[in-house]
């Protein structure tokens, strides 16, 4: 069987010397050792300046949104993730959906503005399948109406915009470290946060809002990661240049072979690939269905990713629609991609896809 992804598994020994540290130490969850570590390395790696690990990337959001204080509304992207809307509901403030581009499947900033109103608090765009958002035309927009940025950066480890990295960007970025994602610490997450002066805060947030033994100031909540699961990340870290490249060798081979035959979506060019997702956009959703089929019947299952569109979920309110996104939905699949997949796998898939159009 062959899903849309396989989760990378680290050398089992490397990941044993860390349990023995982890043992030796008795210290498993609490800001231990190797979340610390995590965190440098991982500061140093991605090239930012303060990061918060979380236990995944769900709970980044809110703690990004509690630790920038956001009320009313909140303009967001409806071709995502679930967690991206269904976050911002859990903390009682309601997406305002703006429509996307249809060639980036990125949120258009073109539709931001006319969406704006006195309630509206912040911008909370998705850097979909590691793309970069139109950084500049959204900070402007944020700049002019005074509103914080969050990005959604679930997909976008070690993606740089001219040169720096894209998490630098907006106040804060969010990153999840789920065991299907580019680089994972089985579950996990991570806040960016550009501002120092909210480091803190983030902190005491992630920790029940406890800021020493006599002094609870925040409502928080429990959002730290585990040894374990930090042990998991430094392993991962260690072969992430290794990852990157095998999945660049597929990706270039998807692209060379499909191209005409279905439509890629279509990268900022201020901005490097990190080659975490191939998403193909076909002509119909029949198109999709065919192929899906097909594929489905050797025992191959990629992923229709986004669908639905957010805006179709039944518990927003007010009712909103958005068409460009509602299209592309349904014309989307994610196709097998993994360090794993062997060149026999994905000539196999091409070839049905070939034969199925
Ligand atoms: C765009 C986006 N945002 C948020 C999340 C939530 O991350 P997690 O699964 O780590 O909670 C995901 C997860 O896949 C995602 O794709």
């Amino acid at each position: 069987m062959i899903n849309v992804t396989k989760t990378y598994l680290p050398n089992i020994e490397k990941y044993k010397k860390y349990i023995d540290e982890i043992y030796a130490g008795n210290k498993i969850t609490n800001n231990g050792p190797l979340v610390k570590r995590l965190e440098k390395r991982l500061a140093d790696y991605l090239g930012v300046k303060n990061i918060v690990l979380v236990s995944n990337g769900t709970i980044a959001l809110e703690i990004a949104y509690r630790t920038l204080g956001l009320n009313g509304f909140v303009i967001t992207t409806p071709f995502s993730f679930v967690a991206t809307t269904s976050s911002l509901v859990t903390n009682n403030l309601l997406p305002i959906f703006a429509d996307i581009d249809e060639r980036t499947l990125n949120l258009n900033p073109k539709n931001i503005e006319q969406l704006i109103t006195p309630n509206t608090s912040a911008i909370l765009p998705v850097h979909v399948f590691g793309n970069a958002c139109e950084i500049e035309e959204i900070e402007c927009i944020a700049n002019k109406y005074n509103l914080k940025i969050i990005y959604d950066a679930a997909h976008a480890f070690d993606v740089k915009y001219k040169d720096r990295s894209v998490l630098n960007y907006g106040d804060i970025s969010t990153l999840s470290f789920h065991a299907t994602k580019l680089f994972h610490t089985i579950e996990g997450g991570a806040l960016i946060i550009n501002d120092d002066s909210l480091v803190e805060k983030a902190r005491y947030l992630i920790n029940f809002g406890i800021e020493n033994a006599e002094s609870i100031p925040h409502l928080g909540t429990n959002a730290k990661m585990n040894e374990f699961e930090a042990a998991m990340g430094l392993c991962v870290l260690d072969d992430i240049e290794e990852i990157k490249a095998k999945r660049k060798t597929l990706l270039d081979a998807y692209k060379k072979e499909l191209n005409g035959l279905v439509t890629f979506q279509e990268q900022n060019k201020n901005a490097n690939k990190n080659y975490s997702y191939i998403p193909v956009v076909f002509k119909s959703e029949e198109e999709l269905l065919k192929v899906q089929k097909a594929l489905n019947d050797k025992q191959i299952f990629p992923r229709r990713y986004f669908y639905p569109s957010l805006d179709t979920l039944e518990y927003i309110e007010p009712k909103q629609t958005m068409p460009i996104s509602r299209d592309i939905s349904k014309r989307i699949l994610c196709l097998p991609m993994y360090s794993e997949l062997t060149n026999e796998e994905q000539i196999l898939i091409i070839e049905i896809l070939k034969k199925s159009l």
